[in-house]
């Protein structure tokens, strides 16, 4: 493969293996991700889709094999370590992952308060923060606007929203965030088929426009769907 296409891969997964305790979850995975795509990947309860999520979002280590992003190789599992390369991965779990104290307003503007903390919120100047944080406004305007529960709840805090509309919110969160591979954990799983659609859309529509890396692992997936760029089978531990 020539160097050019090589820039094209995001993330590359090398005979990943995991065991836990004295259980092989899986072993020999290897993937090319490429970027401006949408992978599905898929297979069924308990093969260890989750699994390799948490590896290749820096949650997990594998017992064997490496990960690359952007070409540099992975040697310390830890989501704060891989913003160190563009940006780094924002992923959504299986369960909603939400601050139920929050406002739905609040909840949205997590992403951007964890992208503009710390040492990034002392080198830029209030203005500029401010610049930022109405574009930030503007990208949640347009995320959110085919879910228009979202408009009604604004004020609402995330405790009384029903547990779909959780998964809904956390899924969004993820989306506003400012990384260029966005990971999903089962995000159609109950989702009722309008709403799973507009989420289609509006996936295509960013992987298509910002050339974000989109990857999302279900139970099942109708391969005559022209949604997924590609799809990957991960059944008994092994992907095929
Ligand atoms: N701490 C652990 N110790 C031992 N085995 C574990 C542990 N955590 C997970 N497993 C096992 O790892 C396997 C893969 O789990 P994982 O959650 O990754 O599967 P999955 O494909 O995401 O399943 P689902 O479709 O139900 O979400 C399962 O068989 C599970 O029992
Ligand atoms: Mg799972």
């Amino acid at each position: 493969m020539n160097k050019n296409m090589e820039s094209y891969i995001v993330l590359k997964a090398q005979k990943l293996g995991l065991k836990k305790g004295k259980k092989e979850i899986f072993r020999d995975i290897s993937l090319e991700i490429q970027r401006g795509k949408i992978y599905g990947i898929f297979g069924p309860n308990g093969c260890g889709k989750t699994s390799l999520l948490n590896i290749i979002s820096g949650f997990e280590k594998p017992t064997t094999g490496c990960l690359f992003l952007y070409g540099h190789k992975i040697n310390k599992y830890d989501p704060l370590h891989f913003k160190k390369y563009k940006n780094g991965i924002t992923r959504s779990f299986q369960f909603p992952n939400v601050v139920d104290e929050l406002k739905v307003c609040e909840h949205l503007l997590l992403p951007f308060r964890q992208q503009n903390e710390g040492f990034t919120s002392l080198i830029c100047c209030k203005k500029k923060r401010q610049r930022n944080e109405i574009s930030y406004q503007k990208k949640i305007k347009y995320v959110c606007s085919p879910f228009p529960f979202i408009k009604k709840k604004y004020q609402d805090k995330v405790s009384s929203l029903s547990f779909g509309e959780q998964r809904v919110l956390s899924i969004l969160c993820t989306i506003c965030s400012d990384t260029g591979i966005l990971i999903f954990d089962e995000p159609f799983v109950n989702l009722d088929p309008m709403f799973a659609t507009k989420l289609k859309t509006l996936l295509r529509t960013l992987s298509q426009n910002q050339s974000k890396t989109i990857v999302i692992v279900e139970p099942e997936i109708n391969k005559q769907e022209d949604f997924f760029d590609k799809v990957v089978e991960f059944s008994s531990g092994t992907s095929e």
